[in-house]
């Protein structure tokens, strides 16, 4: 999959697909513009005229509670227009090829697609086939990519991480992070790994059984710890995964409540964990399982507030990406100003 298709000749961005490839320039101007989404999200009037006409259709091959309703907010607060399908219920059970379904909605001048489907790649298929002016955002392909989830989680690190004042560029280089859990069909997992790696965090450890780690993921830049005491200690962030029961096929684990004993955010090790540590999960938990049921909502954890800046950071991937000419224009002199230093 080439992550080139998501950038246009300026270096600007025109789908969203993964973040592999992204520089930290890309990345911390998405991030910045998220902050100024958040701010008016958190004033009286949340809405802006930014994408005043512009359509934006949600289709969802696979079930989604956060991220499908934090897009349709975020494009409402842009003041798109929103169309919500859902694709067991539509042709596609009919027969109906990928390509078809987005020809015939193109058709009804669509400008963005945002696609969750089971299939790694889906969203790199739609975007290869979409019409010029058309954009795709992957809202999660199968074990590939989450971006935006990605973007979010970063997003959340370095409000909680950066200290006082202005996020420094420096604000991900002395990060320690732990990801845990079923990394092996988590697509959060990659897109964060991505996003740290170009944001410059060296100490990223994968926390799991042997089973739920994906061969040579240590090519990504990350270490593999079976062990989660030695996964954990000294941490600054602990990012949970969900065990992804319906990705499993065959038997990964002996049961669930092992898995929480070797694996699990027990009250104890929560308690073993540096003061100022912080807990993310991107939802839906397993109580009991990835977390101790009472502390998945504790002082140290973030995962409401990684809902809540969902909305701004989907707000402003949509933004760079449709908004105004001369918001796209300024984006696209950053882009091509990186590109020329890059090369
Ligand atoms: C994740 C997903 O669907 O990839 N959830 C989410 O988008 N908030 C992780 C998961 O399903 O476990």
């Amino acid at each position: 999959m080439s992550p080139e298709l998501q950038l246009d000749s300026h270096g600007r961005l025109r789908h969203l697909l993964t973040l592999e490839g992204l520089d930290a320039g890309l990345l911390t101007e998405i991030l910045d513009t998220a902050e100024e989404f958040d701010k008016t999200l958190r004033g009286p009037e949340k809405k802006l005229p930014l994408l005043r006409g512009r359509t934006i259709i949600n289709l969802f091959f696979e079930p989604s509670t956060r991220t499908r309703t934090t897009f349709e907010l975020a494009a409402k607060r842009l003041s798109a227009d929103v169309l919500n399908l859902q694709m067991a219920a539509s042709s596609t059970s009919k027969g109906e090829t990928l390509f078809d379904t987005l020809k015939t909605l193109e058709a009804m001048q669509a400008d963005m697609f945002v696609v969750r489907h089971e299939a790694s790649g889906a969203a790199h298929f739609f975007a290869q086939h979409a019409a010029p002016g058309v954009s795709i955002l992957n809202a999660g392909d199968g074990r590939h990519a989450h971006p935006t989830q990605g973007l979010l989680d970063l997003f959340t690190i370095r409000r909680y991480k950066s200290g006082a004042g202005r996020p420094g560029p420096d604000c991900f280089r002395k990060l320690r992070v732990a990801i845990v859990g079923d990394v092996l069909h988590s697509r959060v997992a990659r897109s964060d790994i991505h996003g740290l790696r170009a944001l410059g965090t060296t100490d990223i450890r994968v926390v799991a059984p042997p089973t739920l780690i994906p061969a040579g993921i240590e090519q990504m830049g990350v270490r593999v710890c079976h062990r989660i005491d030695e996964g954990l200690d000294g941490v600054d962030v602990v990012i949970l995964l969900r065990l992804q029961k319906e990705r499993m096929l065959g038997a990964y684990l002996p049961s669930m409540s092992e898995f929480h004993r070797d694996f699990g955010l027990t009250r104890k090790r929560i308690e073993a964990l540096r003061r100022d540590a912080i807990i993310m999960h991107p939802g839906p938990i397993n109580r009991g399982v990835e977390i101790e049921g009472d502390m998945a909502y504790g002082p140290q954890s973030l995962i409401l507030q990684q809902v809540q800046h969902g909305i701004a950071v989907r707000m402003a991937v949509m933004a760079m990406i449709l908004g105004p000419p001369q918001r796209r224009a300024a984006d696209g002199r950053r882009g091509l100003r990186r590109a020329r230093s890059a090369a």
